[in-house]
């Protein structure tokens, strides 16, 4: 069975089974003011910062029929003819499906950029509600729209409804005496409409959140236990107050705080609309909202608004919009997941259906900075600014720290801290900030980021250091913190969080990871002119590689690790675990594999590793806890970072084949993850088919499939660079666009267009031979020029460029 559609011509993922194996959600808004929203209208929203400073209550773990955070119910005079206000029994349902659980004659949730749109047709009336948060704004609007589709006229009340959590997310769970009793909501008549506001308690700040709509409401409730009655045996499926004409106008002054205004419609003709706009936001006080609720109380301002962020989204989008003969393939790279890189970019893993943004998670240094990777060429100077900031959370040495929280910006380190007996650090947080500087400056040709000043955790000194300066102590500090190998020490973790081997265990990992980095920063001096500098760090590279080719070879792959004791990790002598994904394609990667053994090692992928659903990060599961290992084990065989498919990794294998040529390799790798090949298996796989998950279920686990994380993963940022920097091959470079594909040979070719400091470059790449790589000849704006990378002649805002391979 599926549950929605592709509708690519309008960018949106349909929803037209709202009985969804998990809830499927999408976000509105950004980290200043926002969250994410499910397909039956729940959401989750926060300003700034989900654990300090949340909104919405909505608790993930309850069940999918459950109120979560907000919704919207309608109320009609019962069936029995009895007509509004006689005090007879009202028919009332939620057009969003969730609470009521009412049949539908349509429901349709559509997952846009940026927004969500619930159309739904129950008992003769249509309700179209679209929820967003207007760009800039830091205000939830729902646009709602009610319409009569049935012959007869029909009266209507509206009663949108929230519940509020209190803004310390995890203190509104471990206690429940002090969080009620700090919970207070008043009701503020502003001419003819009425507005509801919330004071939660906060340490940092008095704030006040406040809703309200476009249209006078007769009554209100602030009070969770008087609006579902009977002491709260009456339930959000049958609220026993939505049986009274009026809600009981409570200004609570404790307890589980809510906010619903009743809206009587009137009688709508058949056909007729009646549109309903209401807003929820916060800020200092209420007289710092009264111009923005004016603003979103007219509708214009919310057409406005919307096609604001069509246009926002226009311009990003057409930085690249490519045309294959694969429609999966277009629709994922052309829409869903620049999509999800820019929602990765704005949340981390910090608030998902899964990350529970509570705690001190917050913005990971390691898992952002790959983030930015797959935005920079959208949003060059978004990237810039971020980048600056988790560049301060490095250390004088050179290394990072793990994580920080967004509002108070204050660092930690993260599970390493977890286990006394193992160091407190990573060893490769540092190292990706190297690999984002480098992408910036080929994507802008910025080179004077270099000298910007970014100051250190310390903030010693004061003014901190240059960029350059923190690249290379990045590098610095993984050349000197070594191992008996001359391999990097692991510290805590290396990209793969959960195997924590004793102190002086060696990641081959962090030494790939190093390589690659080394390898950029290379080509960075060379660039500058910095010949003699270049030099040094080419030193360093090939001492590296030179201990991985002498030490980390097992006969047909690589190593993963060193234990503590020498002792190899992922070899085939030892019983878990023999072989690791990343142990292969990093080793490609780096630079640091020779040819032979390179292709030997992602043969060993395939031929170990890759199932019909993905590539397993590893192989064979450890099969119960194992303290030596650590956290791996604690999974049973097949799940996650245990012999899971762990899709973060996948683009990787697909990268390394392309840079051995093997272009139908990598699109297999490639296609079998694109979340659109799992529109048809959602049974089996459960989770959103329009962005890529963190984790499915291996060969080894009975159930095999399944998958779980949706949204917030690597996976989005990576599977966008190699589709379109190492499938489609079109790359930013210090001194131009590489076009350089590594296409599947069945293709004709393809068309992109790309836009590239300023000019839009027009693609058309042939394949007549059929081959997957090799760039045989390069015509630009009909001259032919050598080599496959291009430069722009000055002046020129477009340039036609057609590839030929062979
Ligand atoms: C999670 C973490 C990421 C880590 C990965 C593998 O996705 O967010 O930082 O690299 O797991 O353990």
């Amino acid at each position: 069975m599926n549950y929605g559609y592709f509708d690519d011509a309008n960018r949106e993922y349909v929803i037209t089974n709202p009985r969804t194996p998990t809830k499927w959600i999408n976000y509105i808004g950004t980290l200043q003011f926002g969250g994410f929203v499910d397909h039956t209208g729940g959401a989750l929203i926060c300003k700034q910062d989900p654990t300090f400073n949340r909104i919405t209550k909505y608790i993930q773990q309850m069940p999918s029929s459950d109120f979560k955070g907000e919704t919207l119910y309608l109320r009609l005079p019962s069936p029995s003819g009895r007509r509004a206000g006689d005090d007879g029994e009202y028919l009332i349902f939620s057009p969003f499906f969730v609470p009521t659980l009412d049949a539908y004659d349509k429901y349709e949730c559509r997952i846009g950029l940026g927004y969500t749109c619930i159309i739904s047709e129950m008992h003769g009336v249509r309700t179209e509600v679209t929820i967003f948060v207007p760009t800039g704004a830091t205000v939830e609007v729902r646009d709602i729209k009610v319409i009569n589709v049935s012959d007869e006229p029909i009266e209507v009340d509206a009663i949108p409804v929230l519940e509020y959590t209190h803004p310390d997310a995890l203190k509104q769970f471990t206690n429940a005496d002090w969080i009620p009793q700090t919970m207070q909501s008043k009701a503020v008549q502003d001419g003819e409409y009425t507005v509801l506001i919330q004071y939660p308690f906060m340490y940092r700040d008095i704030k006040v959140n406040y809703f309200t709509s476009n249209l006078p409401a007769s009554s209100f409730e602030t009070d969770r236990r008087k609006f579902l009655g009977d002491n709260e045996y009456g339930t959000w499926a049958n609220p026993v107050s939505l049986q009274n004409k009026e809600l009981s106008n409570t200004q609570a002054f404790r307890g589980d705080n809510i906010a619903a205004l009743l809206h009587h419609l009137g009688t709508l003709q058949p056909g007729e609309t009646k549109r309903l706009i209401t807003q929820l936001g916060q800020e200092h006080t209420l007289d710092d909202a009264k111009q923005s609720i004016e603003t979103w109380r007219n509708p214009k301002s919310i057409d406005g608004a919307l096609d604001a962020m069509k246009k926002y989204w226009d311009a990003y989008l057409n930085v690249l919009q490519v045309e294959t003969p694969d429609a999966a393939f277009n629709s994922t790279v052309n829409i869903h997941n620049p999509h999800q890189c820019h929602t990765t970019r704005q949340w981390s893993r910090y608030l998902s259906y899964y990350q529970l943004g509570l705690g001190a998670r917050g913005i990971g240094i390691r898992d952002s900075s790959q983030d930015i990777l797959g935005v920079i060429a959208n949003d060059p100077h978004g990237s810039k600014d971020f980048l600056k900031q988790l560049l301060s959370f490095q250390k004088q040495n050179g290394s990072a720290l793990h994580q920080f929280n967004p509002l108070t910006l204050e660092g930690n380190e993260g599970d390493s801290l977890e286990r006394g007996d193992r160091p407190h650090y990573y060893s490769d947080d540092h190292l990706w900030g190297v690999l984002c500087v480098t992408a910036y400056i080929k994507e802008t040709g910025d080179t004077a980021f270099l000298d910007e000043k970014v100051h250190f955790y310390e903030k010693d000194p004061v003014e901190g250091a240059s960029v350059l300066d923190h690249v290379k102590r990045a590098l610095s500090f993984t050349r000197n913190d070594t191992g008996t190998h001359g391999l990097p020490l692991l510290g805590f973790a290396d990209w793969n969080d959960t195997i924590n081997l004793a102190k002086g265990a060696e990641s081959l990992f962090t030494s790939h990871l190093y390589g690659r980095a080394l390898n950029e920063f290379i080509d960075l001096l060379d660039h500058l002119g910095k010949t003699d500098e270049a030099d040094e760090w080419r030193e360093a590279h090939a001492e590296m590689k030179s201990r991985v080719e002498e030490h980390a070879w097992d006969g047909e792959w690589y190593f993963m690790y060193f234990d503590h004791d020498g002792t190899p990790v992922g070899s085939h002598k030892n019983q878990y675990g023999q072989i690791h994904l990343n142990g292969q394609t990093w080793a490609v990667l780096s630079g640091f594999a020779s040819p032979e053994r390179a292709r030997q090692a992602m043969d060993s992928v395939y031929k170990h590793l890759n199932t019909k659903h993905g590539i397993k990060l590893s192989t064979p599961g450890f099969n119960g806890f194992d303290p030596n290992y650590g956290g791996v084990t604690t999974y049973p065989p097949g799940a996650k970072e245990n012999g899971g498919i762990f899709l973060h990794p996948n683009p990787w294998a697909m990268i390394a084949e392309t840079m051995l040529g093997d272009g139908d390799r990598a699109y297999e790798y490639y296609s079998q993850i694109n979340p659109a090949a799992k529109n048809d298996i959602i049974d089996l796989y459960e989770i959103e088919p329009y962005v890529y998950a963190q984790n499915i279920l291996a060969d080894e686990h009975p159930q095999f499939g399944l998958g779980r994380n949706s949204w917030l993963s690597g996976t989005a940022s990576w599977c966008y660079q190699a589709g379109t920097q190492w499938i489609l091959g079109i790359r930013a470079e210090y001194d131009g666009l590489r076009i350089d594909p590594c296409i599947p040979s069945k293709w004709d070719g393809f068309k992109a267009t790309r836009v590239y400091r300023g000019v839009k470059y027009n693609i058309t790449v042939n394949n007549p031979k059929h081959v997957c790589k090799g760039v045989e000849n390069v015509l630009v704006n009909g001259r032919q020029v050598t080599g496959s990378l291009i430069r722009a002649d000055e002046g020129l805002r477009e340039v036609n460029v057609e590839v030929t391979l062979g």
